[in-house]
């Protein structure tokens, strides 16, 4: 019986890496794209290790008490995980989420057993592009019922539960499925956390392994550019949210910017030539990889994240 797991939350990692041959050649570049198949994991998405490493920190600190309502901002992913894994470990869990987000999202995490909260958006935003500025109403929302519910509170962009789980799981995992053999990664930054995980994991093993920061094209905040286009299509990140805290201290070996229709583009390519069913955020990684092999990395291997499942943008423009 070794090989079954007690619960769902063990099917979270030991995800899927797949080498996009057809791709690099349709596109015409040399070199190699590794895609790390995260929409296989229980939540249909890389968060659920977040989820799974911030509660299993609060767990040990004391920090989450037993059958504590646990709270969480989200865009529908980090919901999702953290609704598997308190409904498997016994807290209420409250998911706050903008309205903006696709409503499959919403519909899930219910389906999963979270109680969801719908923030509107600011009057001026546009659903399906969620900006900086939506996020604060939701974060303030999310503080709110925390307070009013004695509740724990998630907080993926500040507890290091969320950039560990990939430091200590998908970052070996990929070290492990090439052998070593990586030259770089990209990856398209929400909270940070999936970027600085695998980045400070790589390094250790391999220094000179280059790491690129992906962003939306008008939002490239880290890349220390004004923000002309805060209202992007790319959902999941792209928040122009300055001086993310887990990126402080972490070495940044480039930046690449991709603009809402590539990453559209790019998850459609990666639906035909692959066979791979990605987000939005999954587009604008691998579309960094295609331009990173065209130009600086021509010949060389990149990983990339295939962050979530395109089954969560079904209502949204990128299957029109
Ligand atoms: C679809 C999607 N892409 C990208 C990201 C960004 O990942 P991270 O928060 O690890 O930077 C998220 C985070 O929630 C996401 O849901």
């Amino acid at each position: 019986m070794s090989k079954v797991l007690s619960s769902v939350v063990d099917a979270i990692g030991n995800t899927p890496l797949v080498r996009l041959d057809r791709l690099t050649e349709a596109y015409g570049v040399e070199g190699t794209i590794l895609a790390k198949l995260e929409y296989l994991n229980p939540g249909f998405s890389k968060k659920d290790r977040a989820a799974r490493g911030i509660i299993d920190d609060a767990e040990r600190s004391g920090a989450l008490r037993p059958g504590q309502t646990v709270v969480e901002l989200t865009s529908g992913n980090m919901g999702a995980g953290l609704a598997i894994v308190c409904g498997i470990r016994g807290y209420p869990f409250v998911a706050v989420m903008s309205r903006g987000n696709s409503d499959e999202r919403a519909r899930m995490m219910r389906a999963l057993g979270a109680e969801v909260v719908l923030v509107e958006q600011l009057p001026t935003s546009v659903t399906g592009q969620v900006s900086g500025s939506d996020l604060e109403l939701v974060d303030r929302a999310a503080q709110r019922i925390t307070t009013e519910r004695g509740a724990f509170r998630v907080d993926q962009f500040h507890r290091d539960g969320n950039w560990v789980s990939h430091y200590l799981t998908t970052g070996p995992e990929l070290w492990e499925a090439t052998e070593g053999k990586i030259d770089g990664f990209a990856d398209f930054l929400g909270s940070g956390g999936t970027y600085t995980g695998i980045t400070r994991a790589l390094k250790e093993l391999k220094p000179d392994v280059q790491c690129y920061v992906v962003e939306p094209e008008g939002a490239a905040v880290a890349a220390g550019q004004a923000v002309t286009n805060p209202e992007h299509p790319i959902q999941g990140g792209g928040y122009a949210i300055p001086d993310l805290q887990f990126l402080r201290g972490v070495p940044i070996d480039g930046f690449v910017q991709i603009s809402g229709h590539d990453a559209k583009r790019t998850a459609r390519a990666l639906a035909v030539r692959e066979g791979i069913f990605g987000g939005f955020s999954a587009g604008a990684n691998v579309a960094a990889a295609l331009r990173l092999l065209a130009g600086e990395m021509s010949g060389k291997v990149i990983a990339v994240v295939i962050c979530d499942s395109g089954l969560k943008y079904l209502s949204t423009d990128l299957w029109e």
